[in-house]
């Protein structure tokens, strides 16, 4: 908790940081990066930072931190912390990486707002910064001793590609790690320029199988550059070559118990969800399961077929696909069997019968799971039982 003479100064300068937050993390990163060019080469994602999206997901989350810390004293925004603390720890941040990132950060504070920053608003600031950055800390001490630390070598050995944009493939780690089914891995490559960057990947079979399966997505540039990571999988990567991995890591994990799920899915955010569902499947599972898939056109749905084979094998699973695109022929045979309907358009919640204790599990593009939610949340389901992962920076933790 705050100090109380802390909450005050936090409460009083909260509008003025949050309004300057942008072009405070903005300069954060330029000198931070300037004196440590390792952290970009090699640490963060050079993409993100290009494109802006991690410096929003950044400053948001210290704003948001702040505001729940003086609005509802002695409560922690856990769901929060516990996504910042999975993604640092899948990327082995240290501890003593937080006081460098302190110095470049309150730096660019100090140069941003100048005079308004008296040493009583640092001192404040300061509070507030080393209780999230103890409480991360903490949470990836405990991620640590659990998973493990630092980098793997995992051969892969087999290559499949899935559709003409997605590729999987099967690892094996030279030490074998159990997962929670809807985890991912970080994998770290060695790009042309020296850089050696690393991405995070959902595994998308059951852990009781062994070898793991990651399915990774080309990303196309379409004006902008082509994805560096993605793109380097799917044009190097071939069975024998051995790829550097973390042990896995992860919050939106299938939800324990027998109650109801809501799995829905869009584009390759339907990785953990076929974990998810490999593992009830291995574990020989009656819950009652309504799976949603949303993508473009059927040929662009990734693990199309054996998304249908996993619902098939499931006594409690129904499924429910949307596609944009859909040519006329399949949409003529759309109601292909029981349990299973296909339509054309985007997903919605309110042609289907979802019972009403179910807790959802939403992973695609965030205006999919955007709109999933408020559908969710209109057909009663509470904010607390719908949990989510996002594909990149977390933009809902900006404006959370
Ligand atoms: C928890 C988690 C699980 C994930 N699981 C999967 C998975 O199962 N499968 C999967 O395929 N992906 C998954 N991802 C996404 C994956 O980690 C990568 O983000 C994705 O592969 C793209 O990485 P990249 O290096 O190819 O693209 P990047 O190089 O990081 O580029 C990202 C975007 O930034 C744009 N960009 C880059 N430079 C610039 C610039 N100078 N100006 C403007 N825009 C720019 C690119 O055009 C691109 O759109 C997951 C992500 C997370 C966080
Ligand atoms: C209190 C201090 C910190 C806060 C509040 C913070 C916050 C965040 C947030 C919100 C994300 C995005 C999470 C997501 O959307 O998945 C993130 C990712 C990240 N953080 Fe931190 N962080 C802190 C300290 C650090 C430190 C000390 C390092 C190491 C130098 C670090 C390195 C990273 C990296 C590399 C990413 C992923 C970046 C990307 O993929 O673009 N962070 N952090």
């Amino acid at each position: 908790m705050l100090s109380p003479d802390s909450a005050a100064i936090v409460r009083a300068t909260l509008p003025v940081i949050a309004g300057a937050i942008q072009d405070i993390t903005a300069r954060f990163y330029d000198t931070m990066f300037a004196d440590n060019p390792e952290l970009l080469r090699d640490l963060f994602n050079r993409g993100n930072q290009a494109n802006g999206e991690q410096r929003v997901a950044l400053a948001g989350s210290i704003a948001a931190f702040a505001t729940v810390l003086v609005e509802r004293p002695g409560v922690l925004p856990g769901t929060m912390l516990s996504r910042i603390a999975n993604k640092h720890a899948s990327l082995g941040v240290t501890e003593e990486q937080y006081a460098v990132v302190h110095k470049y950060l309150f730096g660019a504070i100090v140069e941003e707002l100048g005079d308004a920053v008296t040493p009583e608003v640092a001192e404040a600031w300061d509070e507030v910064y080393w209780l999230m950055a103890e409480t991360l800390i903490g949470l990836e001490r405990g991620l640590y001793r659990e998973a493990g630390r630092g980098w793997t070598r995992a051969t892969v050995v087999e290559r499949r590609e899935e559709t003409a944009d997605t590729v999987s493939f099967l690892l094996r780690p030279d030490l074998p790690m159990p997962f929670l089914p809807g985890q991912y891995v970080s994998v770290r490559v060695p790009l042309p320029d020296g850089a050696r960057q690393i991405r995070q990947y959902s595994l998308s079979n059951s852990p009781e199988r062994g070898d793991w399966r990651i399915t990774v997505k080309r990303v196309r540039g379409e004006g902008a550059p082509e994805g560096e990571v993605s793109t380097w999988l799917y044009e190097h990567v071939r069975a024998g070559d051995v790829l550097s991995v973390s042990a896995p890591f992860g919050d939106l994990t299938l939800p324990e118990g027998d109650g109801p799920l809501l799995l829905a899915s869009a584009g390759i955010g339907v990785t953990p969800i076929l974990s998810m569902l490999d593992h009830l499947l291995a574990t020989g599972s009656q819950r009652r399961v309504v799976v949603v898939h949303a993508d473009r056109s059927p040929g662009a749905h990734v693990h199309r077929e054996e998304l249908a084979e996993l619902v098939a094998a499931l006594p409690g699973a129904t499924l429910h696909r949307w596609y944009e695109d859909l040519p006329p022929a399949q949409a003529r045979d759309a109601a292909n069997g029981a349990g299973h309907a296909t339509a054309v358009g985007r997903a919605d919640m309110s042609a289907i019968d979802l019972p009403g204790d179910v807790v959802a599990c939403l992973c695609g593009p965030l205006p999919f799971m955007r709109a999933v939610r408020a559908q969710l949340v209109e057909l009663g389901v509470p904010d607390s039982g719908i949990h989510y992962e996002v594909f990149g920076p977390d933009l809902w933790l900006a404006a959370a």
